[in-house]
C-alpha cells in the first residue's frame, strides 16, 4: 500500500465535475507529479490532499490511516504555492521563523538552529537579512520552500512553484528541488502543467484531462508509451498518421533514408525548422497529413533538405503506437 492513497475521489462544483473518481498511490519518498492542462483539476485535488478543501466522495488515507475528515493542521505536510505568498514586511529569517510558530515544543533557540539549517539547505544564508522585494524570483521561491521544510513535514505539496520564474532560473530551481528532496527522502507531490519539468523531476507522473486519470507511470513510460491519444499529444510531439486507425510516431523516431533503401512512406518538404541541438522538418505525407521529423542539426546540415524535397521515411514499426480510439480534434 502507497504511503499515500488516493481512492476513488469525486468533486463537484455547482454541476461541474472538476475530480471525476479519481485514484491514486504515492510510495515513501517519492516525486510524484501531476500533470495536466489548465482547469483540470490539479489543484482541486492538491488541497484535498491537504484537507483544504474536502471531497464529495471517495477517500485520502495517509500512512495507511482514513485521514479523509483530518483537518489540515494534523495532516503534517509542507505546502508550496504558486505566487511566493512570503510576508512582504519581513526578512527571509522572519518569514521562516514565522512559519515555525506552529511548533509549540522547540524553543527560540531550537527555533532558530532549524531556520539556519533550512536556509544552509536552500543557499539563502547570505540572504537571511533581506526583505522579499530585495530577492529574485527564484531567491523567493527557494525562501517558500525553506519554510514549508523547517516545518519536517511528513510529505510536501508543490504547486506550480516554478511556474513565475524564466526559463533559465526554472531550469537550475528544478535540479535543487530534486536535489533537496532526494537529500530529505520526503514524499512530495508536485502539480504541474508543463511536460517538460514533470519529465525531468519525477520518479512517476499522474497525467490528469478533464477530471480524470489518463495515464500514471514513470517519465519514460509516459513518453515512450503513452496510453491515450491525449498524453500522446500533451507530453512531447507526437506524430499521428494513417487512413482508417490512426497510428503515433515520435518527430525523432522518423528515419530519413535514401531512395534506393526501403521506406515506408514519403514526405513532400514544407519547411525547416532549425531548433539548436536539432532540427525539425515539417513535411506532407502522401494521404495529406502533416508530420514532423527531428534529426540532430550535425547530421540536418549535410542533408538536402528544402521546401518541396521528397523525403524517403522509414517508421519503425517498434516506435508505432496504435490509437483505435482516435478522434480528430
Ligand atoms: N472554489 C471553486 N468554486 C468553483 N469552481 C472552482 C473552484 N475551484 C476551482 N474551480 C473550478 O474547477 C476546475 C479545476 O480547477 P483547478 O484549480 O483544480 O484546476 P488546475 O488544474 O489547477 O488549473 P491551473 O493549471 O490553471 O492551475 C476549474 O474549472 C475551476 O474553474
Ligand atoms: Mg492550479
Amino acid at each position: 500500500m502507497g504511503f499515500l492513497e488516493i481512492k476513488n475521489i469525486t468533486k463537484r462544483f455547482g454541476n461541474q465535475t472538476v475530480l471525476n473518481n479519481i485514484s491514486a498511490e504515492i510510495e515513501r519518498g517519492e516525486l510524484v507529479c501531476i500533470l495536466g492542462p489548465s482547469g483540470c483539476g490539479k489543484t482541486t485535488l492538491l488541497r484535498i490532499i491537504a484537507g483544504l478543501e474536502t471531497a464529495d466522495s471517495g477517500q485520502i488515507f495517509i500512512d495507511g490511516k482514513d485521514s479523509t475528515f483530518l483537518p489540515p493542521a494534523k495532516r503534517n505536510f509542507g505546502i508550496v504555492f504558486q505566487s511566493y505568498a512570503l510576508f512582504p514586511n519581513m526578512t527571509v529569517f522572519e518569514n521562516i521563523m514565522f512559519g515555525l510558530r506552529q511548533k509549540k515544543r522547540m524553543n527560540y533557540d531550537e527555533r532558530e538552529e532549524k531556520v539556519l539549517e533550512v536556509l544552509n539547505l536552500v543557499d539563502l544564508i547570505d540572504h537571511k537579512d533581506k526583505y522579499p522585494r530585495e530577492l529574485s524570483g527564484g531567491q523567493q521561491q527557494r525562501t517558500a520552500l525553506a519554510r514549508a521544510v523547517a516545518l519536517s513535514p511528513v510529505y510536501l505539496l508543490l504547486d506550480e512553484p516554478l511556474s513565475a520564474l524564466d526559463a533559465k532560473v526554472r531550469a537550475r530551481l528544478r535540479a535543487e528541488i530534486r536535489a533537496l528532496q532526494r537529500k530529505l527522502g520526503i514524499t512530495t507531490i508536485m502539480v504541474t502543467h508543463d511536460q517538460e519539468e514533470a519529465l525531468t523531476m519525477a520518479d512517476r507522473i499522474i497525467v490528469m484531462n478533464n477530471a480524470v486519470v489518463e495515464q500514471s507511470g514513470k517519465p519514460q513510460e509516459i513518453y515512450n508509451n503513452p496510453a491515450t491519444q491525449f498524453v500522446a499529444a500533451f507530453v512531447g510531439t507526437m506524430n499521428f498518421y494513417g487512413a482508417g486507425e490512426k497510428r503515433g510516431i515520435r518527430p525523432e523516431k522518423i528515419k530519413i533514408v535514401d531512395w534506393t533503401e526501403p521506406h515506408d512512406t514519403t514526405a513532400l518538404v514544407q519547411d525547416v525548422e532549425f531548433k539548436g541541438a536539432f532540427t525539425r522538418v515539417h513535411g506532407i505525407l502522401p494521404e495529406r497529413t502533416s508530420i514532423c521529423i527531428d534529426v540532430p542539426s550535425d547530421h540536418a546540415g549535410s542533408m538536402v533538405l528544402g521546401p518541396d524535397v521528397t523525403l524517403f521515411l522509414r517508421l519503425p514499426a517498434e516506435h508505432c503506437i496504435s490509437y483505435p480510439e482516435y478522434v480528430e480534434l
